[in-house]
């Protein structure tokens, strides 16, 4: 009886380790790489979305007239006649092309590797090349791939692709992407063949999974909400895929949709909590705050480091503020979720011996009290990945450094020298304890063995300071 299960089990197992890994692919990569220097953000704008082709025209009766305010045909900056302009700046607020472009290679082209623990694979090929890239697909496939993750001849795609999210696009704006593409040099470039072993290599088990986890549907304004929540609601659920990272993952990677964008862990950084929690959360960021991080990379709370430095540098940097402003306010409507259980205070010694560490090897840039220097050295009294539940960021920045991200807004862009050749794994614990647990700030404390496993990890890795 038992017996008969286990083939069922095992596809069940293969499932998942694939699905995680393609999930997640993209963001196990290493630390991101982010041109350095400025760049011209792109213009264009968001157009307007016009009746579904099926259940969504009932919703948008019942949205009315003010649907257009939605998505503002005229708002400020958005140039919505052009259809290419429109689809050139969706096509950076979602991020396409640091995904489809390999190192050194041609703009779109795809062929980026990306590492997953079975496997390689690799992304497609989105210029118009008919013998290799997306030249013989018709705007309705095209649709059909960002819509329901089906690509041109019948295949499933796999996740990596965030299908998952594009789902949320309304027709004219993939449409306008399409017509952006279109519009790129051909460029012969032969998607190389995932490196993926058998059984996971059946794309086919797609169906199962999306038939479990995924339900293809354009995205519905909520006529109770303003205009502007639902332009942020429309831009973080579709085209950022903010969730992709922020979203904590169930055993088959899939979003725990009842716990959306309450932080996740990837690649060993921490996606942090966009709700508004108090503790762990943006509760205390204004929506100027949240505008100026992800259109420089750094406000006077914080700076932006692992791979969210490369949505910032690809995506956020180039879209309009008015876009931003809406994104804010959207998660600045986020209602806080539980509250985290009352921690104990560490242990004296450890306190003592790390504050040693702190005054002799950081205190010069943070300041004796942890206040930093306001868009120069973050502060860490108060700061949201320093005393995340989770250590894995404070610890990676301890060991290898950190350099924030240039943007045009904030061309410059100041560093953190890496540490991992001065302190063991005991003093990187008692450091990363002592800033967790300083003014104001209380969190785990931080274990020895969770610093040698993180060394030990990405110690083969380029550090981060460039
Ligand atoms: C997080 C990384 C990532 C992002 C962001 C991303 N893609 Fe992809 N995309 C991939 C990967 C990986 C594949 C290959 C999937 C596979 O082999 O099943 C892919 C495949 C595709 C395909 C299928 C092509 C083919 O020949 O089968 C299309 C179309 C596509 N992407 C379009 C886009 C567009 C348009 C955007 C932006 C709106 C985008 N992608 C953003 C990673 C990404
Ligand atoms: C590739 C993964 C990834 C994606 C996609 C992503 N983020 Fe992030 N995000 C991160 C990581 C990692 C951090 C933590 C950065 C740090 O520790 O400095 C972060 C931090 C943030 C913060 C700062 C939180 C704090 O308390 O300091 C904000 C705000 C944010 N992200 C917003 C967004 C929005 C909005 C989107 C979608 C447009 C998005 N992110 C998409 C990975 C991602
Ligand atoms: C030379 C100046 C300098 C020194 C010394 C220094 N830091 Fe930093 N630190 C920085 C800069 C700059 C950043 C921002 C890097 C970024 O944006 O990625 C940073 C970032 C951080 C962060 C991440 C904050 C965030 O919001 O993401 C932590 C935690 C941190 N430092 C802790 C320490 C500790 C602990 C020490 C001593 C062992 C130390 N730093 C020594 C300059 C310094």
């Amino acid at each position: 009886m038992r017996c008969s299960r286990i083939p069922a089990i095992t596809l069940w197992v293969s499932l998942a380790t694939f699905v995680a890994a393609c999930a997640n692919g993209y963001y196990r990569q290493q630390p991101p790489a982010v041109p350095q220097g400025t760049n011209d953000p792109g213009g264009g704008a968001i157009g307007l979305p016009g009746a579904n082709d099926d259940d969504i025209s009932a919703d948008a009766a019942a949205w009315g007239p003010s649907s257009d305010a939605v998505f503002p045909p005229d708002a400020p900056g958005q140039s919505s006649g052009d259809p290419v302009a429109r689809g050139r700046y969706l096509v950076d607020a979602a991020d396409c092309k640091a995904c489809h472009t390999a190192a050194g290679g041609q703009p779109f082209a795809g062929a980026r590797a990306i590492r997953t623990p079975i496997g390689m694979i690799y992304s497609a090929n989105l210029t118009p090349d008919p013998k290799t890239g997306i030249g013989k697909w018709t705007e309705a496939d095209f649709y059909r791939a960002m819509h329901k993750g089906i690509a041109h001849g019948g295949k499933n795609l796999y996740p990596a692709f965030p299908y998952t999210y594009f789902t949320r696009l309304s027709r004219p704006d993939v449409d306008a992407i399409w017509a952006y593409l279109r519009t790129l040099p051909p460029i012969y470039q032969v998607k190389p063949a995932n490196r993926i072993p058998f059984p996971l290599n059946i794309r086919p088990l797609m169906a199962i999974w999306n038939a479990l986890f995924f339900r293809p549907r354009e995205f519905r304004p909520d006529p109770a909400m303003s205009a502007e929540w639902n332009r942020g609601a429309y831009l973080v659920s579709g085209p950022g895929h903010c969730g992709g990272c922020h979203t904590p993952k169930n055993l088959f990677l899939a979003d725990r949709n009842n716990h959306a964008l309450e932080g996740s862990r990837l690649n060993d950084w921490v996606a942090l909590d966009l709700t508004s929690d108090p503790r762990q959360g943006l509760a205390s960021w204004s929506t100027g705050d949240i505008v100026e991080y992800l259109r420089s990379g750094r406000n006077a709370r914080a700076t932006a480091s692992g791979s969210m430095q490369e949505v910032i540098y690809y995506s956020t940097s180039r879209m309009s503020d008015s876009d931003l402003a809406a994104i804010a306010t959207y998660l600045k409507a986020l209602p806080p979720h539980t509250p985290a259980a009352v921690l104990k205070r560490p242990d004296d010694a450890v306190m003592r011996s790390g504050e040693a560490i702190y005054v002799d090897s950081c205190s010069g840039c943070h300041g004796p009290n942890g206040e930093g220097q306001v868009r120069h050295f973050p502060p860490l009294a108060g700061d949201v990945p320093v005393h995340a539940h989770d250590p894995t960021t404070i610890i990676r920045i301890i060991l290898e450094g950190s350099r924030s991200v240039p943007t045009p807004a904030k061309p410059t862009a100041p560093a953190m020298p890496p540490f991992a050749w001065k302190l063991s794994d005991s003093e990187v614990a008692a450091v990363s304890t002592f800033v967790r647990n300083s003014w104001g700030n209380s969190a785990p404390a931080v274990s020895r063995s969770q610093v040698a496993k993180l060394r030990t990890r990405h110690s083969d890795e380029e550090p981060a300071t460039k």
